[in-house]
């Protein structure tokens, strides 16, 4: 096992470089199932979910190379199985996006239920409600979810809630189907406009993602092709909360400013300067000064993904801040973790009242979820002393070289593995 120990070094200043966006190319890998002819993804980041994607994509059959660091290949010659194992998909709940390719190109998709995690229970029941909407005959039984089709009719759907799995898994599904899928209150998250581009550059006829209304015209066959991931809004967002909470000054590089909005809006309330360039942001926090309310909600409303990062700044700001999370039913495990740092926050049903302190204090901590890590990483910049993060592999599932790109901007942060510490 392995922890980050953080001491507090000051504002961060310097310039970092934004990787490609984790909930972008999770789905297009899964993707790549629809073809077997070669795709060619750039900007891939390198992350053990992605690594997770890739053992996914090799049970199914699929050829990957790793061209460089960050270029990778898919050629899925044959399918050779329809099942994905509880082995894998527990691994990485994303690995349920193979059921809409799956289903697509071989008619069967049988997937082992993911389960819940930290943040919810995160059902699937959306997914499924498109593809019985396909035609599907959906059977459940032995933790297993299957889906078979002899083909595939486009329909209509609605969402009940945007949810950002469902649409994909839903718009995978229908890119092969016969006619016209509709799918209404889809999500409107970036991610599902890389997705919707990736699909159409494959063959795919999809009009309407990035709306609540996404239209996929079913076609024959999806060919390969060459796609370059969009960059990472959350990461964009974490390194901006690392300038503030730091009261830093700190340029974020490849970065899509329309994809975090509401991220730079409720920055600009607390104070902070920030610079926009075309694909670059400037955070410069020196008169940060206010805690700011703030509710998550699904884009274009404030991220669910940068809910814990948020609150972590609010930890140490004047004044009192409302937190509400209304996408996640269970996304507050950071709080108890951000207490034991000495913050003040209580709990009232789905929303979080945080009141500032003037210094949070060095502790043990334990990351719970990807984003609740990357939170008490942010606290531990400023608290005073040492504060060891533990589970540190939740926050590499979603972020390369965190620790060493926090270095460079003056951060004093190392990995450790746990046993090296019982030695000393
Ligand atoms: C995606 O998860 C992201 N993961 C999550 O990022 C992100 O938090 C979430 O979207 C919301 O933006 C990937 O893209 C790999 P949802 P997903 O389906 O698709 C309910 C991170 O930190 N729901 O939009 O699972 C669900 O319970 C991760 O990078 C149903 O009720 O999220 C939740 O309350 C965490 N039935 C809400 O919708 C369903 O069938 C949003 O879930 C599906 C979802």
């Amino acid at each position: 096992m392995e922890k980050f120990i953080i001491k507090n070094n000051g504002p961060l200043l310097g310039r970092v470089r934004v990787n490609g966006a984790k909930n972008a190319v999770l789905p297009i890998m899964a993707a790549t199932l629809l073809t077997n002819e070669i795709c060619y993804l750039e900007n891939v980041p390198d992350l053990r979910d992605v690594k997770a994607m890739k053992e996914v994509i090799t049970h199914f059959g699929g050829e990957f190379i790793d061209i460089s660091k960050n270029e990778k290949s898919i050629k899925i010659k044959k399918i050779i199985t329809s099942e994905a194992p509880y082995e894998l998909v527990q691994k990485m709940r994303a690995s349920f996006f193979v059921m809409g390719p799956l289903l697509a190109k071989t008619g069967v998709a049988r997937v082992s239920l993911p389960g819940g995690c930290a943040i919810g229970a995160r059902p699937v029941d959306l997914h499924l409600k498109g593809f019985a909407a396909l035609g599907a005959e959906i059977t459940q039984g032995q933790g297993y979810i299957e889906a078979r089709a002899d083909e595939l009719i486009g329909s209509t759907v609605y969402l009940d809630f945007p949810s950002v799995g469902a649409t994909e898994n839903i718009m995978m599904a229908a890119v092969l189907a016969k006619g016209e899928t509709i799918i209404e209150n889809a999500a409107e998250e970036p991610e599902i406009i890389d997705l919707s581009n990736f699909l159409n550059k494959m063959g795919a006829n999809v009009r309407g993602a990035g709306t609540d209304t996404i239209r996929i015209e079913g076609v024959k066959t999806l060919k390969g092709t060459r796609h370059e991931i969009i960059p990472d809004r959350i990461e964009t967002g974490t390194y901006m909360v690392a300038a503030a909470i730091t009261r830093g000054d700190v340029v974020i590089e490849n970065i899509v400013p329309a994809h975090i909005k509401p991220v730079i809006a409720k920055l600009k309330e607390t104070g902070a300067d920030l610079e926009i360039g075309e694909d670059v942001i400037r955070v410069n926090a020196s008169n940060i000064r206010a805690s700011v309310d703030l509710t998550t909600l699904p884009y274009p409303g404030f991220p669910t993904d940068m809910q814990a990062q948020f609150m972590a700044l609010m930890t140490v700001l004047n004044g009192t801040s409302v937190i509400n999370e209304t996408v996640f039913e269970n996304r507050f495990m950071h709080i108890p973790e951000l207490s034991r740092l000495g913050a003040n926050i209580r709990i009232e049903g789905h929303s979080a009242i945080v009141r500032g302190v003037s210094q949070l204090e060095g502790s043990e901590v334990v990351a719970t979820d990807l984003r609740a890590g990357a939170a008490l990483v942010l606290a531990g910049l400023v608290a005073k002393g040492e504060t060891h993060v533990n589970n540190i592999y939740h926050i590499d599932r979603g972020y390369s070289n965190l620790e060493s790109n926090l270095r460079n901007l003056g951060a004093d942060i190392k990995r450790v593995t746990v046993e090296e510490i019982n030695q000393e």
